[in-house]
Protein backbone atom coordinates (compact mmCIF):
# COMPACT_ATOMS: atom_id res chain seq x y z
CA UNK A 1 0.00 0.00 0.00
CA UNK A 2 1.43 2.98 -0.80
CA UNK A 3 1.16 6.13 1.53
CA UNK A 4 -1.50 7.87 -0.85
CA UNK A 5 -3.66 4.72 -0.60
CA UNK A 6 -2.75 4.47 3.49
CA UNK A 7 -4.34 8.30 3.54
CA UNK A 8 -7.34 7.32 1.57
CA UNK A 9 -8.33 5.15 3.82
CA UNK A 10 -7.32 7.09 7.04
CA UNK A 11 -10.72 8.74 6.27
CA UNK A 12 -12.72 6.03 7.19
CA UNK A 13 -10.76 5.39 10.45
CA UNK A 14 -11.84 6.60 13.91
CA UNK A 15 -9.49 6.83 17.03
CA UNK A 16 -9.72 7.51 20.86
CA UNK A 17 -6.90 8.90 22.77
CA UNK A 18 -6.58 8.31 26.12
CA UNK A 19 -4.50 9.58 28.70
CA UNK A 20 -2.66 12.96 30.21
CA UNK A 21 -4.30 15.61 28.49
CA UNK A 22 -2.70 19.03 29.23
CA UNK A 23 -3.50 22.97 28.11
CA UNK A 24 -0.40 25.01 26.43
CA UNK A 25 -0.81 28.41 27.00
CA UNK A 26 1.61 30.56 25.13
CA UNK A 27 1.54 33.39 26.57
CA UNK A 28 3.64 36.40 24.39
CA UNK A 29 5.11 39.45 27.13
CA UNK A 30 6.19 42.71 26.64
CA UNK A 31 9.43 43.71 27.70
CA UNK A 32 8.94 47.22 27.27
CA UNK A 33 5.94 46.95 30.22
CA UNK A 34 8.10 45.38 32.69
CA UNK A 35 7.50 48.04 35.40
CA UNK A 36 8.08 47.30 39.56
CA UNK A 37 3.82 46.60 40.99
CA UNK A 38 2.91 49.04 43.62
CA UNK A 39 1.66 46.30 45.67
CA UNK A 40 5.46 44.35 45.90
CA UNK A 41 8.17 46.35 44.37
CA UNK A 42 8.33 43.25 42.10
CA UNK A 43 8.76 43.35 37.96
CA UNK A 44 5.46 42.29 36.63
CA UNK A 45 5.52 40.68 33.50
CA UNK A 46 3.15 41.89 30.77
CA UNK A 47 1.74 39.51 28.89
CA UNK A 48 0.18 40.82 25.50
CA UNK A 49 -1.03 37.62 23.74
CA UNK A 50 -2.40 34.36 24.49
CA UNK A 51 -2.29 31.43 22.05
CA UNK A 52 -3.82 27.84 23.51
CA UNK A 53 -2.98 24.57 21.88
CA UNK A 54 -3.99 21.25 23.79
CA UNK A 55 -0.85 18.94 24.67
CA UNK A 56 0.48 15.94 25.78
CA UNK A 57 -2.36 13.49 25.01
CA UNK A 58 -3.74 16.11 22.97
CA UNK A 59 -1.09 16.72 20.77
CA UNK A 60 -2.03 12.61 19.50
CA UNK A 61 -5.36 14.35 18.73
CA UNK A 62 -4.67 16.98 16.75
CA UNK A 63 -1.93 15.03 15.00
CA UNK A 64 -4.66 12.08 14.36
CA UNK A 65 -7.61 15.18 13.48
CA UNK A 66 -4.71 16.46 10.68
CA UNK A 67 -4.24 13.80 8.61
CA UNK A 68 -8.21 13.18 8.28
CA UNK A 69 -9.16 10.59 10.52
CA UNK A 70 -12.72 10.27 10.12
CA UNK A 71 -13.39 10.84 14.02
CA UNK A 72 -11.26 11.87 16.85
CA UNK A 73 -12.21 11.81 20.68
CA UNK A 74 -10.23 12.36 23.95
CA UNK A 75 -10.72 10.32 27.20
CA UNK A 76 -9.43 12.09 29.86
CA UNK A 77 -9.90 14.60 32.18
CA UNK A 78 -9.81 18.15 32.38
CA UNK A 79 -10.39 20.57 35.63
CA UNK A 80 -14.38 22.27 35.81
CA UNK A 81 -12.06 25.47 35.48
CA UNK A 82 -11.25 28.22 32.68
CA UNK A 83 -8.18 26.42 31.95
CA UNK A 84 -10.54 23.66 31.42
CA UNK A 85 -12.57 25.56 28.93
CA UNK A 86 -9.69 26.92 26.86
CA UNK A 87 -8.74 23.33 26.29
CA UNK A 88 -11.77 22.27 25.12
CA UNK A 89 -11.51 24.81 22.88
CA UNK A 90 -8.21 23.79 21.71
CA UNK A 91 -9.14 20.48 21.05
CA UNK A 92 -12.51 21.41 19.26
CA UNK A 93 -10.48 24.43 16.96
CA UNK A 94 -8.36 21.16 15.83
CA UNK A 95 -11.73 18.76 15.10
CA UNK A 96 -11.44 16.57 18.49
CA UNK A 97 -14.23 15.75 20.29
CA UNK A 98 -14.35 16.43 23.86
CA UNK A 99 -17.68 14.24 24.65
CA UNK A 100 -15.21 11.89 26.99
CA UNK A 101 -13.31 14.78 28.36
CA UNK A 102 -14.76 14.24 32.20
CA UNK A 103 -15.13 17.35 33.89
CA UNK A 104 -13.35 17.36 37.62
CA UNK A 105 -12.53 19.58 40.68
CA UNK A 106 -8.96 18.65 39.63
CA UNK A 107 -7.07 21.07 38.07
CA UNK A 108 -6.17 21.15 34.39
CA UNK A 109 -3.01 20.52 34.08
CA UNK A 110 -1.66 23.86 32.42
CA UNK A 111 1.87 24.63 31.11
CA UNK A 112 2.26 28.34 30.58
CA UNK A 113 5.29 29.25 28.39
CA UNK A 114 6.37 32.63 28.91
CA UNK A 115 7.92 34.35 24.81
CA UNK A 116 9.53 37.43 24.59
CA UNK A 117 7.99 39.86 22.09
CA UNK A 118 11.11 41.39 21.09
CA UNK A 119 13.12 37.86 20.27
CA UNK A 120 10.63 35.19 20.15
CA UNK A 121 12.66 33.27 22.66
CA UNK A 122 10.96 31.26 25.84
CA UNK A 123 13.28 33.56 28.04
CA UNK A 124 11.26 33.02 31.19
CA UNK A 125 10.55 30.33 33.78
CA UNK A 126 7.53 28.26 32.90
CA UNK A 127 4.38 28.93 35.00
CA UNK A 128 3.00 25.34 35.19
CA UNK A 129 -0.31 24.31 37.19
CA UNK A 130 0.15 20.40 38.30
CA UNK A 131 -2.33 18.49 40.42
CA UNK A 132 -1.52 18.12 44.08
CA UNK A 133 -1.80 14.39 44.39
CA UNK A 134 -2.48 10.73 42.49
CA UNK A 135 -5.68 10.44 40.32
CA UNK A 136 -8.59 10.31 43.02
CA UNK A 137 -10.49 6.65 43.20
CA UNK A 138 -13.75 8.06 41.90
CA UNK A 139 -12.24 9.64 38.32
CA UNK A 140 -9.91 6.44 37.91
CA UNK A 141 -13.20 4.34 37.87
CA UNK A 142 -15.02 6.69 35.64
CA UNK A 143 -12.35 7.02 33.06
CA UNK A 144 -11.92 3.03 33.82
CA UNK A 145 -16.09 2.79 33.23
CA UNK A 146 -15.85 5.50 30.01
CA UNK A 147 -13.19 3.16 28.38
CA UNK A 148 -15.17 0.25 28.54
CA UNK A 149 -18.36 1.85 27.53
CA UNK A 150 -16.70 3.81 24.55
CA UNK A 151 -13.42 1.45 22.94
CA UNK A 152 -16.29 -0.70 20.84
CA UNK A 153 -17.15 2.08 19.10
CA UNK A 154 -12.98 3.40 17.67
CA UNK A 155 -11.27 1.40 15.39
CA UNK A 156 -8.03 2.44 17.13
CA UNK A 157 -7.06 3.32 20.58
CA UNK A 158 -4.11 5.58 21.33
CA UNK A 159 -2.72 5.58 25.04
CA UNK A 160 -0.84 8.55 26.20
CA UNK A 161 0.79 8.20 29.20
CA UNK A 162 2.97 10.72 30.02
CA UNK A 163 3.60 10.98 33.52
CA UNK A 164 7.21 11.10 34.44
CA UNK A 165 6.15 10.34 38.56
CA UNK A 166 6.24 7.07 40.51
CA UNK A 167 2.71 7.92 40.89
CA UNK A 168 0.96 7.36 37.77
CA UNK A 169 -0.76 10.05 35.84
CA UNK A 170 -4.29 9.22 33.86
CA UNK A 171 -3.04 5.61 33.17
CA UNK A 172 -3.26 3.74 35.97
CA UNK A 173 -2.85 -0.47 36.97
CA UNK A 174 -6.83 -0.48 36.44
CA UNK A 175 -6.83 1.30 33.45
CA UNK A 176 -4.34 -0.92 31.73
CA UNK A 177 -6.27 -4.06 33.10
CA UNK A 178 -9.26 -2.03 30.82
CA UNK A 179 -6.87 -1.83 27.53
CA UNK A 180 -6.01 -5.60 28.05
CA UNK A 181 -9.76 -6.89 28.60
CA UNK A 182 -10.52 -4.79 25.46
CA UNK A 183 -7.55 -6.45 23.31
CA UNK A 184 -8.90 -9.76 24.33
CA UNK A 185 -12.12 -8.99 23.18
CA UNK A 186 -11.05 -7.31 19.92
CA UNK A 187 -7.87 -8.46 18.79
CA UNK A 188 -8.10 -6.57 15.30
CA UNK A 189 -8.52 -3.84 17.57
CA UNK A 190 -5.19 -1.37 17.45
CA UNK A 191 -4.61 -0.27 20.89
CA UNK A 192 -1.19 1.90 20.32
CA UNK A 193 0.73 2.84 23.83
CA UNK A 194 3.21 5.54 24.28
CA UNK A 195 4.38 5.26 28.05
CA UNK A 196 7.54 7.08 29.04
CA UNK A 197 8.07 5.35 31.63
CA UNK A 198 5.95 1.88 32.22
CA UNK A 199 5.85 0.17 29.00
CA UNK A 200 6.55 -2.97 30.64
CA UNK A 201 3.43 -3.02 32.43
CA UNK A 202 0.85 -3.19 29.98
CA UNK A 203 0.16 -6.40 28.25
CA UNK A 204 -1.51 -7.45 24.59
CA UNK A 205 -1.31 -3.98 23.46
CA UNK A 206 1.64 -2.44 20.68
CA UNK A 207 3.98 -0.48 22.51
CA UNK A 208 6.15 2.15 21.03
CA UNK A 209 8.72 3.38 23.29
CA UNK A 210 11.75 5.35 21.96
CA UNK A 211 15.15 3.81 22.31
CA UNK A 212 16.12 5.32 25.75
CA UNK A 213 12.44 3.85 27.01
CA UNK A 214 12.56 0.87 25.35
CA UNK A 215 16.35 -0.05 27.51
CA UNK A 216 14.64 1.52 30.38
CA UNK A 217 11.86 -0.59 30.55
CA UNK A 218 14.21 -3.40 29.69
CA UNK A 219 16.65 -2.73 32.77
CA UNK A 220 13.52 -1.99 34.81
CA UNK A 221 12.61 -5.77 34.50
CA UNK A 222 15.66 -7.56 34.11
CA UNK A 223 15.36 -7.67 30.20
CA UNK A 224 18.90 -7.31 28.01
CA UNK A 225 16.69 -7.29 24.24
CA UNK A 226 13.66 -5.50 23.15
CA UNK A 227 12.37 -8.57 21.95
CA UNK A 228 12.27 -10.10 25.36
CA UNK A 229 10.23 -6.77 26.37
CA UNK A 230 7.90 -7.86 23.16
CA UNK A 231 7.50 -10.75 24.64
CA UNK A 232 6.38 -10.21 28.32
CA UNK A 233 3.61 -7.74 26.73
CA UNK A 234 2.73 -10.51 24.82
CA UNK A 235 1.91 -8.31 21.73
CA UNK A 236 3.68 -9.47 18.21
CA UNK A 237 4.40 -6.12 17.21
CA UNK A 238 6.40 -3.31 18.87
CA UNK A 239 7.75 -0.36 17.04
CA UNK A 240 10.57 1.27 18.83
CA UNK A 241 11.84 5.13 17.22
CA UNK A 242 15.33 5.99 17.00
CA UNK A 243 15.25 9.59 16.36
CA UNK A 244 16.68 10.53 12.81
CA UNK A 245 17.60 6.56 12.82
CA UNK A 246 13.48 6.21 12.02
CA UNK A 247 11.86 2.72 13.91
CA UNK A 248 13.06 -0.28 14.68
CA UNK A 249 10.00 -2.78 13.78
CA UNK A 250 9.39 -6.15 15.55
CA UNK A 251 6.98 -7.88 13.82
CA UNK A 252 6.67 -12.10 14.54
CA UNK A 253 10.00 -13.20 14.11
CA UNK A 254 11.12 -10.53 11.72
CA UNK A 255 13.31 -7.32 12.92
CA UNK A 256 13.38 -4.86 10.43
CA UNK A 257 14.36 -1.00 9.95
CA UNK A 258 12.07 1.69 8.61
CA UNK A 259 14.21 4.84 8.07
CA UNK A 260 13.55 7.93 9.26
CA UNK A 261 13.51 10.39 6.21
CA UNK A 262 16.81 12.81 5.93
CA UNK A 263 15.56 16.53 7.94
CA UNK A 264 19.30 18.63 7.82
CA UNK A 265 18.21 21.05 9.87
CA UNK A 266 14.53 20.12 12.47
CA UNK A 267 13.41 23.43 13.80
CA UNK A 268 11.59 21.32 16.70
CA UNK A 269 11.71 17.64 17.37
CA UNK A 270 9.34 17.69 20.31
CA UNK A 271 6.27 15.85 19.46
CA UNK A 272 8.40 13.84 17.22
CA UNK A 273 6.71 11.14 19.07
CA UNK A 274 3.75 11.54 18.78
CA UNK A 275 3.43 12.26 15.01
CA UNK A 276 5.23 9.03 14.36
CA UNK A 277 2.43 7.59 16.72
CA UNK A 278 -0.57 9.16 14.86
CA UNK A 279 0.70 8.52 11.70
CA UNK A 280 1.80 4.82 12.52
CA UNK A 281 -1.34 4.02 14.52
CA UNK A 282 -3.87 5.09 11.44
CA UNK A 283 -2.45 3.37 9.15
CA UNK A 284 -2.14 -0.03 10.86
CA UNK A 285 -5.98 0.70 11.74
CA UNK A 286 -6.59 1.70 7.85
CA UNK A 287 -4.89 -1.88 7.10
CA UNK A 288 -1.46 -1.39 6.16
CA UNK A 289 1.41 -3.92 6.64
CA UNK A 290 3.71 -3.16 10.09
CA UNK A 291 6.31 -1.88 7.82
CA UNK A 292 4.49 0.60 5.22
CA UNK A 293 3.17 1.79 9.03
CA UNK A 294 6.69 2.60 10.19
CA UNK A 295 6.74 4.25 6.98
CA UNK A 296 4.22 6.48 7.62
CA UNK A 297 4.93 7.57 11.16
CA UNK A 298 8.23 8.74 9.81
CA UNK A 299 6.60 10.86 6.93
CA UNK A 300 4.15 12.28 9.77
CA UNK A 301 7.27 13.45 12.04
CA UNK A 302 9.50 14.60 9.08
CA UNK A 303 6.93 17.42 8.73
CA UNK A 304 6.32 18.14 12.35
CA UNK A 305 9.56 18.77 13.19
CA UNK A 306 9.89 21.21 10.68
CA UNK A 307 7.84 23.66 12.33
CA UNK A 308 7.76 25.18 15.72
CA UNK A 309 6.19 24.08 18.68
CA UNK A 310 4.16 20.74 18.71
CA UNK A 311 3.13 20.84 15.12
CA UNK A 312 0.59 18.82 13.22
CA UNK A 313 0.89 16.92 9.20
CA UNK A 314 -1.98 17.60 6.62
CA UNK A 315 -2.18 14.61 3.84
CA UNK A 316 -0.72 16.89 1.33
CA UNK A 317 2.43 17.61 3.30
CA UNK A 318 2.78 13.95 3.97
CA UNK A 319 2.50 13.09 0.38
CA UNK A 320 5.12 16.43 -0.26
CA UNK A 321 7.66 14.57 2.00
CA UNK A 322 7.11 11.26 0.34
CA UNK A 323 7.85 12.64 -3.05
CA UNK A 324 10.96 14.63 -1.99
CA UNK A 325 12.33 11.53 -0.60
CA UNK A 326 11.72 9.42 -3.58
N1 LIG B 1 16.35 14.43 13.44
C1 LIG B 1 15.39 13.71 12.84
N2 LIG B 1 15.37 13.55 11.50
C2 LIG B 1 14.40 12.83 10.90
N3 LIG B 1 13.38 12.24 11.56
C3 LIG B 1 13.34 12.37 12.90
C4 LIG B 1 14.34 13.10 13.62
N4 LIG B 1 14.02 13.07 14.94
C5 LIG B 1 12.88 12.33 15.03
N5 LIG B 1 12.48 11.91 13.82
C6 LIG B 1 11.29 11.11 13.51
O1 LIG B 1 10.44 11.07 14.64
C7 LIG B 1 10.27 9.73 15.10
C8 LIG B 1 10.19 9.70 16.61
O2 LIG B 1 11.39 10.23 17.13
P1 LIG B 1 11.96 9.87 18.56
O3 LIG B 1 12.50 8.49 18.58
O4 LIG B 1 12.89 10.98 18.93
O5 LIG B 1 10.63 9.90 19.43
P2 LIG B 1 10.38 10.38 20.92
O6 LIG B 1 11.67 10.39 21.69
O7 LIG B 1 9.27 9.55 21.43
O8 LIG B 1 9.88 11.86 20.71
P3 LIG B 1 9.13 12.80 21.76
O9 LIG B 1 10.14 13.84 22.10
O10 LIG B 1 7.98 13.32 21.00
O11 LIG B 1 8.72 11.95 22.92
C9 LIG B 1 11.44 8.95 14.50
O12 LIG B 1 11.11 7.59 14.36
C10 LIG B 1 11.62 9.67 13.16
O13 LIG B 1 10.65 9.24 12.24
MG1 LIG C 1 8.10 10.02 23.18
Amino acid sequence: MTPADVLRRIESVSALVVGDVCLDRWCVYDPDLTEPSRETGLPRTAVVRTETTAGAAGTVANNLAALGARRVSVLGFGGDDGHGLELRRALERARVSTEHLIATETPTFTYTKLLNAKTGAEDLGRVDFLPASALPAELERMLANRLRETAAGFDAILVSDQAETETEGTITASIRRVLEEIAQRHPDKVIWVDSRMRSEKFRRVIVKPNEREASEACRRIGLTDFRALRDVISHPLMMVTHADRGALVLDGEREVWAPALRVPNPVDICGAGDSFSAGAALALAAGASALESARMGNLVASVTIRKKGTGTASPDEVLGADRDDC
